[in-house]
């Protein structure tokens, strides 16, 4: 078989797998040992694939680690990596399609996203946003565009903004697990006029635990907290049997979750301060384009080595053959 028959059949491979996973956690949380076709079986080799209870189970045993991904290559990566759950945050808005907020992205867009994404990642759990205007007008909204991150997608989980219970519930009966996210939800930036920490008063701080809790009742197994006091997180995540993930929510989180461009050093301007930056990859991709363009103005790329040879006499015959014509 060619190199593209292979990939194809690898790709495959990987589809099969990922609707197998899907099968099974749907049919698995809580109801005892499922008898999986086949197809649904876990590849052979390797550690199994993160699944929804499973995060839900990890509480106080182990942290979870989380990145967010735009495409396949970024998923493949962060899923060779080892990380428990990949995230196509809506921040792909900013970090993938260049514009100012999250807000103008569509369902599609994250369809298109997320899809790109799940073919890339085969153990972590696949958690797909739900973007700005999908789940806030009606509860069948959000129910109807969760399955289509789940059925177009292939995202094995959705995540939505704020105190959204009965979305939540609504989405956790369809069969589709659900990450809430509280503190400094960017979808509301506009009413907090501006990206500032939340929960730093009193009453703001006991209303989103109040409203952490309301949310695990609803049904959501995991829960984001972003830019909140490291001690309110640390207060929400003692009092929730949930695991919590923090994003500029300090240590005491279940787990921790950064956006794959500010660990990477691939997003321009100012990072927020619980940004810590892993590599300078924006760096050393200009650089290479740099050294490529410099090599092909000076006539050194492609070197003979980089050339495909023509059998012997073949330069001459084509001279003799043009001159005769
Ligand atoms: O969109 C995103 O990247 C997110 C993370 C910040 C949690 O929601």
């Amino acid at each position: 078989m060619d190199e593209a028959g292979n990939r194809q059949k690898a790709k495959g491979n990987r589809e099969e797998s990922r609707l197998g996973r899907t099968g099974l956690e749907a049919r698995g949380a809580g109801l005892g040992a499922p008898s999986p076709h086949p197809a649904a079986l876990p590849p052979a080799s390797g550690p199994p694939p993160v699944t929804a209870p499973e995060v839900l189970a990890s509480k106080g045993k182990r942290r979870l680690v989380m990145v967010t991904a735009t495409d396949e290559p970024s998923g493949r990566l962060a899923d060779a990596a080892g990380v428990d759950l990949v995230l196509v945050g809506d921040s792909l808005a900013m970090t993938a399609l260049g514009r100012p907020d999250t807000l103008s992205v569509t369902m599609d867009e994250m369809v298109h996203h997320t899809r790109a994404v799940a073919a890339g990642v085969r153990r972590a759990l696949l958690v797909a946003d739900m973007p700005f205007g999908s789940y806030q007008a009606a509860v069948a909204d959000a129910v109807r565009n969760a399955c289509r991150l789940v059925a177009e997608g292939g995202a094995q989980a959705v995540k939505l903004e704020g105190a959204r219970g009965e979305e939540i519930a609504a989405i956790a009966r369809a069969g589709v697990p659900v990450v809430a996210h509280l503190g400094l939800t960017p979808q509301s930036f506009h009413r907090f006029g501006g990206y500032r920490v939340q929960a730093r008063a009193v009453r703001e701080a006991l209303e989103l635990v109040a409203q952490g809790e309301a949310l695990q009742e609803a049904g959501a197994f995991l829960l984001v907290l972003e830019a909140i006091p490291a001690a309110v997180a640390e207060l929400a995540t003692r009092r929730l049997a949930i695991p919590t993930i923090g994003i500029g929510a300090g240590a005491a989180c279940d787990g921790q979750v950064l956006v794959w461009a500010d660990l990477l050093g691939l997003s321009v301007g100012p990072a927020p301060r619980f940004v810590r930056r892993y590599a300078e990859l924006g760096r050393i991709a200009r650089d290479a384009v740099a050294a490529f363009a410099e090599d092909v103005r000076n006539g050194s790329y492609p070197a003979e080595t980089e050339c495909y040879p023509a059998s012997p006499g073949l330069a001459l015959e084509l001279e003799k053959r043009l001159r005769r014509a």
